[in-house]
């Protein structure tokens, strides 16, 4: 793609709303040669450059700088530290520098890891408002600007006993939970933090996420505010999925190759940026790759069209050990493309996915359903969302994407042909 092509901008649909790009992860600079994370980071600055109109502001979720020594432990040294900043702002980064945008930063585990590492990060961005709680200012920060409000957050903070990595992300709820109170007229609010607090792609350990007893909380704060989304980074990958309303958006694509083929895996996985657009109508936004490509677009809440949606409806059930709801089958094909089902004694939804190119299906899981009530369930499939477009909501709760290790969604190309439902748990509605 030559450098004048230029891509279009998706924009807000309503009179309120704006456009921005999110991207992060590119740790400039690692020791061994021939990794192109400099390589990737410069096509993904072309690509944003040719984005038509421009991005309104522009979201880095951290892993700017390589920040370790070279035996790969943190680096403890201040001067190295403001050298490598010294010389990959104006250098690397500069493509985003000349955007002439606002950028909103937030740390991610190679910019700020020791305490030495945090002081240089707030002498470098001296910019960063010091509003974030005791301890964590020029870290963790808010700001508003109109309808906006987008909450920064450090989840490495050394001041929430934050190990680097290896325990995963932390946050100050409680924080999180009086500034999204105090501007709970702002239309649209992100929050930033580079740690998924959901896992993506099946990378489970702590390190890859956040722990589940900061994560957990802090996701009620965020659904209990209807957030309109959290954007982060760290696993090399895009992911968008869902949890109890609102989205957990990963995008850890601007260069750092890590993991299987460079990615977390490649080739499902690649380099990229995301341009987002909100509006009254709600969030959308398109996945570019190195080449420009509109690889993956996503929009929430769930679109009504290209999305297969089933209520079932039941009295009080006595325990079995499995019951299916619901099959979508094509002839002669092993296995049905789509199997939704209530396993084990304490029931848990299970929804299989087949895609006939593949050997086998592959499964998604969640949540638990208390059958010794009357219950209702819908479960929903978006292609378009990848892994998290497997979604379920109880009675008229929330949505959440169903927990899966895959990194992709339905991909069959077509839907099912011939579809069999449970006479037991009947299909009330149903969508497509
Ligand atoms: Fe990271």
């Amino acid at each position: 793609m030559s450098e004048s092509t230029t891509l279009r901008s998706l924009l807000p649909r309503t009179e309120r709303g704006c456009h921005f790009v999110a991207y992060g992860d590119c740790c400039i600079g690692p020791p061994e040669p021939g990794r192109g994370h400099e390589e990737h980071l410069a096509a993904v600055h072309r690509v944003m450059h040719q984005l038509d109109p421009r991005p309104q502001f522009v979201c880095f979720l951290g892993d700017l700088i390589w920040g370790l020594t070279r035996e790969h432990g943190p680096n403890h040294d201040g001067d190295s530290l403001r050298q490598e900043w010294a010389v990959k702002l104006p250098r690397e980064m500069k493509p985003l520098t000349d955007l002439d945008v606002p950028v909103f930063r937030i740390p991610g585990n190679h910019d700020t890891m020791t305490p030495v590492s945090e002081a240089v990060w707030k002498e470098v961005f001296d910019e960063i408002p010091q509003n974030g709680p005791e301890g964590q200012e020029g870290l963790t920060w808010f700001e508003r600007r109109d309808e906006l409000l987008i909450i920064g957050i450090s989840v490495y903070a050394m001041n929430m006993g934050s190990p680097f990595t290896m325990m995963g992300g932390r946050v100050d709820c409680d924080w999180v939970d009086r500034i999204l109170s105090e501007h709970s007229d702002a239309k649209f609010k992100f929050v930033l933090g580079h740690s998924p607090v959901h896992p993506v792609n099946g990378y489970t350990a702590p390190k890859w996420g956040m722990l589940p007893e900061f994560g957990e909380p802090f996701w009620e704060v965020l659904a209990r505010h209807h957030v309109t989304a959290y954007l982060c980074s760290h696993v090399i990958a895009f992911d968008f999925q869902v949890h109890d309303g609102v989205p957990q958006i990963t995008t850890g694509g601007a260069g750092t190759s890590s993991g299987p083929g460079g990615c977390m895996p490649a080739p499902a996985e690649y380099h990229h940026c995301v341009q987002l657009a909100v509006d009254d109508i709600g969030l959308r936004g398109q996945v570019l790759d190195t080449d420009g490509t509109a690889r993956e677009e996503f929009q929430w809440p769930l679109p009504a069209d290209g999305v297969m949606r089933w209520s079932f409806q039941s009295d009080a059930l006595p325990p079995k050990p499995s019951r299916v709801l619901l099959t979508g089958q094509n002839e002669n094909e092993a296995y049905p493309r789509i199997r939704v089902s209530l396993d084990g004694y304490q029931p848990r939804l299970n929804v299989t996915l087949y895609d006939p190119a593949d050997v086998y299906p592959c499964s998604w899981h969640g949540p638990e359903i208390d059958i010794r009530y009357p219950f209702e369930l819908t479960v929903a499939i978006d292609p378009a969302m990848g892994p998290g477009g497997v979604l379920a909501r109880v009675g008229s709760g929330p949505y959440s994407s169903l927990a899966t290790d895959e990194p992709f969604g339905y991909k069959a190309d077509a839907w099912p042909e011939n579809w069999e439902a449970s006479t037991e748990i009947p299909v009330v509605d149903a969508a497509d």
